[in-house]
């Protein structure tokens, strides 16, 4: 009897066939939507594998759901905290993310976001469209400028990097803040590692590329907003609960940061009261990863992680290798 998986939701094509040309029996979720717990830890019910979204929460009575011949769950995503990774372990169950392959999209995103934000691009767009523009005027739209200006990187992995070594044509000075120093990265762009004061007291941009964990949650909460400086912009295309939103919404309400760019949010698909009011955000729906070129990536390495999986391999991008011990 071939191995029979589920997709939690539609992913591009080359996945899909991937998955059936390895002969597995595939059920996608038909409807284009997030499941909720109750359907998701029925429909996992049985199953041999699951490939799942950074929307489905995979908890400990999913996996005791897909029950013990369940051989792993590919996370559509490089970030995995919608999986409790300690249940999965003590299960002895792999999960696997998609690491690499959205590093320069997210970068690229982050950037776009910047750009929108300091440039005032959206707001000038609405403003075009209502046909309220009597013609050029020295005050209006004033924006903040990049080329020159101080980049804030909050964690430097892979994503961080890549914003940071996109604002080397834009002869940026370079902070970040990290727990390990990335000599690469300053070599190649001169960047100084400071503590997080240090840089939200001096940059000009912070871009946010850290993971969310339990540390990390709030990390920039109201002390840390106000620490930034009148004429900054906070960019977040990590997660949002990094972020505490109630004070970001505060702090862009008052004007005591110039605008923040944000494709996550800490309560997705939510978005904190107030937030969607204000002209000094630009905001995007979790997009990041959203070119079709990567998106066809994730989905055929996420497969590749399924397939390895039920062939009772180690997947090529385990983020649990302990169960191998
Ligand atoms: C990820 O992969 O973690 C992004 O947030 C979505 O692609």
């Amino acid at each position: 009897m071939k191995a029979n998986v589920y997709v939690t939701r539609k992913i591009p094509q080359p996945g899909l066939d991937l998955l059936a040309n390895a002969g597995l029996d595939v059920e996608v979720n038909p409807y284009d939507k997030v499941l909720s717990q109750e359907e998701l830890t029925k429909t996992v019910r049985g199953r041999d594998g699951v490939l799942c979204l950074l929307t489905d929460r995979i908890d400990d009575e999913i996996m005791e759901s897909a029950g013990a011949g369940c051989k792993g769950f590919a996370n559509y995503a490089v970030g995995y905290d919608n999986i409790d990774i300690k249940a999965a372990t003590s299960r002895k169950l792999p999960i696997s993310n998609t690491p690499g392959v959205l590093t320069d999209a997210t970068s690229d995103q982050a950037w776009a976001l910047l750009f929108s934000t300091a440039r005032r691009i959206v707001e000038s767009d609405r403003f075009m469209r209502s046909e309220k523009w009597q013609g050029w005027g020295p005050m209006q739209f004033l924006g903040a400028d990049i080329t020159g200006a101080t980049l804030g990187i909050i964690g430097a992995g892979r994503i961080g990097t890549s914003m940071a070594m996109k604002s080397v044509g834009f002869n940026m000075r370079v902070l970040y803040y990290d727990i390990q120093a990335n000599e690469e990265l300053e070599k190649s762009t001169g960047a100084r590692k400071v503590d997080i004061d240090t840089l939200l007291k001096e940059s000009d941009f912070v871009s946010v590329h850290i993971t969310y964990t339990p540390e990390t949650t709030h990390l920039l909460g109201e002390r840390e907003i106000n620490l930034m400086k009148k004429s900054a912009v906070l960019i977040n295309t990590s997660r949002g609960p990094v972020i505490d939103e109630t004070a970001l919404v505060k702090a862009l309400k008052e004007k005591s940061i110039f605008g923040a760019g944000l494709d996550v949010y800490e309560n997705e698909p939510k978005m904190t009261e107030g937030l969607k009011d204000l002209s000094n955000v630009v905001v995007c729906p979790h997009i990041a990863s959203a070119t079709t070129k990567t998106r066809a990536t994730m989905a055929t390495m996420a497969a590749e992680n399924l397939v390895a999986m039920l062939q009772g391999e180690r997947p090529p991008n385990i983020v649990n290798p302990e169960i191998y011990k």
